[in-house]
């Protein structure tokens, strides 16, 4: 039975409970993260953690909990749940917690919900393993301007995500209202273009991934491939040589048909196989 952590309690999942006035029930109210835990070891945690404060800070949310003090809740909670395999991702939410009642007024002397729990994680990225790769389609972003903060109101990111789904696909590629590449329903957005690896810069229409952060940090120590961090059109995905998706529960992708049309030659590319590769040797820490 998989256990969890509650408000301070490691239980299992059948007895976690939260009030129907919790905030994050009724509003939304809250943020989260996904953190990759890799043979027992978390990637990125650092970058997670910071981004998580960065989240809380700007909903106004402050919490009792330093950020070093998540590593030992972590691991505690990934050697409850070993039996999950080695490989598994943390998922912690934290919520506004539970109001006397039900008023858009954040409450004052309410104790935030934290919660978390251990995901199974398969790695995409595999040694000696050729890739599938995945399909997209393109979709308008109909999101608010705030995507920058990992909240846990996602519909935003259903409705797209529910889009792939429908049409068979991997990942639903949002773009604005002016014509720009944001991200994907639940990953960041990379593409090839003459040998460069480009991707949108950060900003509040999109999320600031870790994966993405990394990728373009790999790039920069290793500098075969330069990196551009431009806004991206419609068009210039429809021409790219390769796109990709990254997130920390799918790794770096590779798209390999757009819209039902072939990207690139249809198979992962070159670029792709490299920078997989040098993200690999990070994550099992063989580089
Ligand atoms: N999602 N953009 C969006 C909208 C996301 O939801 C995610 C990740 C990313 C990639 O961020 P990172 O590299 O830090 O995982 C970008 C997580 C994995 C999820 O919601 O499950």
């Amino acid at each position: 039975m998989s256990q969890v952590y509650l408000n301070g309690e490691f239980i299992p999942v059948e007895e976690a409970q939260i009030s129907v006035l919790d905030r994050g029930f009724l509003f939304g109210d809250g943020v989260y993260e996904v953190i990759p835990l890799f043979n027992g070891k978390p990637l990125q945690q650092e970058e997670h953690i910071a981004r998580l404060y960065r989240s809380l800070d700007a909903i106004d949310l402050s919490i009792d909990q330093k950020p070093e003090e998540w590593s030992k809740l972590f691991q505690t909670l990934f050697f409850l749940n070993k039996d999950d395999g080695d490989n598994q991702s943390i998922y912690l939410q934290i919520t506004r917690g539970t109001g006397k009642v039900r008023s858009h007024n954040y409450p004052d002397g309410v104790k935030p919900t934290v919660f978390a729990m251990t995901m199974p994680f398969i790695p995409g990225i595999q040694a000696n393993q050729p890739h599938a790769g995945g399909k997209a389609i393109t979709v308008a972003d109909q999101r608010w301007q705030r995507c920058d903060i990992k909240s846990i109101s996602l519909l935003g990111n259903l409705i797209p995500h529910h889009s792939a789904v429908q049409a068979g696909v991997t990942e639903a590629i949002q773009i604005d209202d002016q014509g720009r590449v944001t991200e994907g329903a639940s990953s960041n957005v990379f593409v090839i273009c003459d040998g460069r690896i480009i991707t949108p810069p950060l900003s509040d229409r999109i999320l600031g991934g870790v994966t993405r952060a990394l990728i373009l940090q790999l790039a920069a120590n290793d500098s075969r491939y330069i990196c551009e961090e431009r806004e991206l059109s419609a068009n210039d995905l429809q021409q790219a040589d390769e796109i990709w998706i990254t997130s920390s529960s799918r790794e770096i992708v590779p798209i390999i048909e757009l819209d039902g049309v072939s990207v690139g030659s249809g198979k992962p590319g070159p670029v792709w196989e490299y920078m997989a590769g040098l993200y690999r040797s990070y994550r099992d820490g063989t580089s």
